[in-house]
């Protein structure tokens, strides 16, 4: 990043958002602004609005709202660098030149990808010369086509006794010897005399950054007696493996316009995933699957769908994944997970049964509490109290390591059902649960019990529909008690609920009707401050609890204030009214008529979601700066103050948008 606020405001000055938001939305001049069909959801009626003079888009049918760069990053996908370059391209505007010493290493790391770049040609022209031909049958025995080797950009390394090809080749082009050593192509140490080529007989695959760069290789063996069948290159300037995917720059786009993100294993088994039509795709690079991989897999997805080998490999692999993944789940973000047939990878897969079979395996992708559930279940037996009693310790240890406060408490609520089923005296074994009791069920079979014995026996298959034991919770809500309410971390709590969060809060107690059509909304909100936290689960447990839900707002509303002073959440609820200090928004009172409740709803929801967006952008930024305090990330950082500082501003305005929105609701 290395953009300074400057920059931006200049960028901004010479490209109306119209112009960048016209390449792709039909605008027509309605007033003092633009109009047209929204570029984020179907729509007969435009509901889309550009401004040119405040230089935003609002839109008013998903609540996204932004200046060019969001709108880039929103369209198109981008990470925010890349979506200001492409800004800068499209106004010519040339990239800042940064500090010497930023620009001295930009310098650098741009040689080394050329050295790269000139590797991946020669590795190229290798398979494709008369060296090649072998490695071409092998590729030709895997079923990979001549053009699927060229979508890749496949290559090969060539065989012994030549040991020099490469550096060779690259000498001659004027790379030097040490930026062949940096770059990991050639081995070498105190211990070596001469540098050699470090990939030699291998079929290589390269492994692109997000810009479609080559950092890296990996390298597979075409002959069996050698000691390591995939060679990767190490870790140098250009590649940390754990930060990397095979395919990853592909599969962004992929997954963007709408693709499943599929993480397989092997690099093999993308290219056969792709070739079948699953572009979206990716492999980690040799390693388990890492936490920072975990982060930009949820960049992409929101349920990555992990399809692991079938073998006790690939199911140790899942069970890590598992565990990675558990701390960091949050509202919406988890895993699913397809197992394969018995030793079969994908790869077989695809070659035994093609895109159908993948598509079954797919479908039957089990969601992550299921996989931690049945994994602790297959760990042992439990015919005792004393284990039965371990295990649920155990269990409330899992869900315990879950960060996301709304998460976990579901995740116990669900854990604990499932040992509530599992062991209940008589009829215990609920229709379909046998079915999940273990991790490997397959698509259109019938679950059979590997083994017999175990946890199974606990999960009788062919007792279907017995009696739900009565001591089951009837309902997946529980509202907070009492106790907790008045709890010292709840009355201790010194700072100030954010005025948005609070009329989030006030818009549901005073029109709970919301909660309808945005339960799901509500619940991945991600509310900053404990107290709101616990206001949202009462709301919605009140919500939950009312079984006759008033056709009369007005009603609903008071019953929803009756169920919370219940609950003991009265001191939190005035708590809330009080952090509104300004004039009340007219959209969250009391009364309000129903489109403009809705549009202001919609309205502090969008820039809730924008707030939260730019503290992570702030927390990358921060870190940024932590690992490389520079000028570029200083810039990077007031950026991120600068644009936070807007949506605040944006935020006083929201009684205007009102205005805004009631006047468009008039004009359809
Ligand atoms: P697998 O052993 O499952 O390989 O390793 P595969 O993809 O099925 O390979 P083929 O089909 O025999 O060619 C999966 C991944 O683990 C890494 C590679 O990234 C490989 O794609 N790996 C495997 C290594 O890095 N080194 C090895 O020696 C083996
Ligand atoms: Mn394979």
């Amino acid at each position: 990043m290395r953009f300074t606020p400057q920059f931006l405001d200049e960028l901004r000055a010479r490209l109306s958002v119209s112009e960048v938001v016209g390449k792709r939305v039909k605008l027509k001049k309605a007033g003092r602004e633009w109009k047209g069909l929204s570029p984020f959801q179907q729509e007969k009626t435009p509901s889309f609005y550009v401004n040119d003079q405040k230089g935003f888009y609002h839109d008013f049918s998903s609540g996204k709202h932004g200046d060019i760069i969001d709108f880039m990053m929103e369209t198109d996908g981008l990470p925010f660098a890349e979506a200001v370059e492409r800004l800068a391209n499209m106004a010519g505007l040339p990239l800042p030149a940064v500090t010497p010493d930023a620009a001295r290493h930009e310098q650098r790391r741009k040689s080394l990808h050329d050295v790269m770049e000139l590797a991946a040609k020669f590795f190229a022209e290798t398979l494709a010369s008369r060296v090649g031909a072998k490695a071409r049958g092998y590729l030709a025995d895997r079923a990979i086509s001549p053009a699927t080797q060229l979508q890749f950009r496949l290559g090969y390394a060539p065989p012994p006794p030549d040991r020099f090809a490469l550096k060779e080749h690259l000498g001659k082009l004027g790379v030097s010897v040490e930026d062949m050593i940096e770059t990991g192509l050639l081995v070498a140490g105190n211990d070596i005399p001469v540098p050699y080529d470090r990939f030699r007989d291998r079929v290589m695959f390269p492994i692109t950054d997000l810009r479609g760069r080559v950092i890296a290789f990996g390298g597979r063996a075409l002959e069996k007696d050698v000691p390591a069948k995939y060679l990767n290159s190490p870790e140098t300037p250009l590649f940390h493996k754990g930060d990397n995917l095979y395919n990853h720059a592909t599969a962004r786009k992929a997954t963007h316009d709408g693709a499943a993100l599929i993480v397989v294993e092997g690099y093999v088994d993308v290219i056969a995933m792709v070739t079948a039509g699953f572009a979206g795709a990716v492999a980690p690079l040799g390693t388990a699957l890492t936490e920072s991989q975990l982060a930009l897999l949820w960049k992409m997805a929101d349920e990555p769908i992990l399809c692991f080998d079938g073998d006790k490999a690939g199911q140790k692999a899942a069970y890590r994944a598992a565990d990675l993944a558990l701390p960091f789940l949050a509202p919406g973000k988890s895993l699913r997970f397809a197992l394969l047939p018995e030793g079969q990878d994908p790869d077989d897969l695809v070659r035994s049964g093609g895109r159908g079979a993948v598509e079954e395996v797919i479908a039957a992708a089990r969601p992550l509490a299921d996989v931690i559930w049945s994994r602790e279940l297959e760990a042992g037996s439990f015919v005792t109290p004393e284990r039965r009693a371990a295990l649920e310790a155990r269990i409330n240890e899992l869900s315990n390591g879950i960060r996301d406060e709304v998460v976990r408490r579901y995740y116990r609520q669900d854990l604990a059902q499932r040992l509530q089923r599992t062991f209940a005296p008589e009829g215990g074994g609920r229709g379909g649960f046998a079915g999940r009791g273990n991790f490997r069920s397959q698509p259109g079979r019938t679950f059979q019990p590997r083994g017999g014995v175990g946890p199974n026996r606990f999960a009788a298959p062919g007792r279907r529909g017995g009696p739900i034991p009565t001591s089951l919770p009837s309902g997946p809500y529980q509202a907070a008690s009492p106790q907790l309410a008045a709890s010292p971390i709840m009355r201790g709590q010194r700072s100030a609920i954010s005025r948005r969060e609070a009329l989030i809060l006030q818009s549901l107690i005073n029109h709970p009707w919301l909660l309808h059509d945005h339960l799901e909304e509500v619940a991945a909100l991600e509310l900053a401050h404990p107290e709101a936290h616990k206001l949202r689960a009462g709301i919605i447990a009140a919500f939950a609890n009312d079984h006759h839900h008033s056709p009369d707002p007005t009603e609903q509303a008071e019953k929803m204030r009756a169920d919370l002073d219940r609950g003991g959440f009265s001191p939190l609820l005035q708590r809330v009214e009080r952090a509104i200090t300004t004039q009340a928004v007219f959209g969250a009172r009391e009364g309000a008529a129903r489109d403009d409740v809705l549009a202001t709803w919609n309205q502090l929801v969008a820039l809730h979601r924008q707030w939260h967006s730019l503290l992570r952008e702030l927390k990358d930024a921060e870190l940024a700066l932590g690992e490389d305090p520079s000028e570029a990330n200083l810039a990077w950082l007031r950026d991120v103050k600068a644009r936070m500082a807007e949506v605040d501003g944006t935020e006083a305005l929201i009684e205007g948008f009102g205005e805004l929105s009631g006047r468009f609701q008039k004009s359809v």
